[in-house]
């Protein structure tokens, strides 16, 4: 097994150490365009391999020749929104990296899976798929486990329990308009309309919606890349270990949900071949209505990407 993870900065050297930690490769090569990042801290992570016990042999490379034949390929490379930056010059932007860096990955690596880290995450997913040329299966992105993520933390949090127990649902895309599913998102298989009051629970979700904010008024300078390392190696394992995991990841819709020709995050199930199956729920009115704005944000979105 053989991990190419692009982009050396935040999310991408955090992403590259937990899958050194949990050996989930052979071989992880980590790629950037500024010199002597991804081969410093390359080293810098090989040299911890001996104090942790795990064999994964990670190095650095401003090339792709290094990334031939990679089974997974994790694209984390990308600018963050300065001043004087409008969102739509950061979606240029990151069209035109990502874009470039996706292309000369699949031809090192035409067999590999794709997993998108940069924002704005679903636009990126088609990105991706566009300039690749690789089927939907081979192309996921990873917003959904995140933002799951956080709603289960804050959920573990008010009600004191094992975050372990907790397990919840974000669907839609990776921004203001996400739709958290209460009703499908439970602390053992209790659904959390029973336990946590309406009003209180409205505002765990609000929380999880603007969980990349509340890091970012912290940081300053960045954003989260520990949560969001965890979420995008969770999806690598799935796919390592064959685990069918039902975990939910932005894909391009062909007609699930009653959306086609957009990005979405809808419950996968994620092994060897990437996507293997869409799961289809039956959502309440409110639910398939904000799912489908949140759909249609994106698809208007993808509209702006110049090729
Ligand atoms: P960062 O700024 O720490 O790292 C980005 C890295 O990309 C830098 O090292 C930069 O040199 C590199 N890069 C730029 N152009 C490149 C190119 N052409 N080829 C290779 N590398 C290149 O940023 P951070 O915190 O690691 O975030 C990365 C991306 O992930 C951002 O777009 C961020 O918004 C996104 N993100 C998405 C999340 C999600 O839930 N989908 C969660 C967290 C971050
Ligand atoms: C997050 O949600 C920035 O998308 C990133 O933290």
């Amino acid at each position: 097994m053989k991990i190419t993870v692009i982009g050396a900065g935040n999310v991408g050297a955090t992403t590259a150490q937990r899958i050194a930690d949990k050996e989930l490769a052979e071989e992880v090569v980590l790629v950037d365009v500024v010199e002597g990042i991804p081969q410093g801290k390359g080293l810098d992570m090989w040299e911890s391999a001996p104090v942790e016990g795990t064999d994964t042999r990670i190095t650095g490379t401003n090339g792709y020749d290094e990334t031939a034949g990679s089974d997974i390929v994790i694209i984390t490379a990308g600018l963050a929104r300065k001043p004087g930056m409008s969102r739509d010059d950061l979606l240029a932007k990151n069209a035109e990296i990502v874009g470039g860096c996706a292309e000369s990955a699949v031809k090192k690596s035409p067999n590999a899976i794709f997993i998108i880290v940069s924002n704005p995450l679903d636009v990126m997913t088609y990105v991706t798929m566009k300039r690749t040329g690789l089927p939907r299966n081979r192309v996921l992105g990873m917003a959904g486990v995140l933002d799951s993520a956080r709603f289960r933390s804050f959920v573990a949090l008010e009600l004191n329990v094992s975050v372990e127990d907790v397990t919840a649902f974000v669907l839609g895309g990776h921004g203001d308009s996400m739709v958290p599913l209460p009703r499908f998102s439970t602390v053992a298989g209790i659904p959390l309309p029973e336990l946590i009051p309406e009003k209180r629970l409205a505002e765990i979700v609000q929380r999880t919606r603007e969980g990349g904010i509340e890091i970012v008024n912290f940081l300053k300078t960045g954003s989260a890349y520990y949560a969001p390392s965890a979420s995008a190696v969770q999806m690598a394992e799935a796919i390592v270990k064959n685990k069918r995991r039902i975990l939910p990841c932005a894909v391009w819709l062909e007609g699930e949900y009653g959306l086609r020709d957009t990005v979405a995050g809808v419950p996968v199930k994620l092994g060897r071949n990437g996507l293997e199956q869409i799961i289809e729920i039956k959502l309440q009115p409110d639910e398939d209505a904000a799912l489908k704005k949140s759909a249609e944000d994106v698809k208007a979105n993808i509209a702006k990407v110049k090729f």
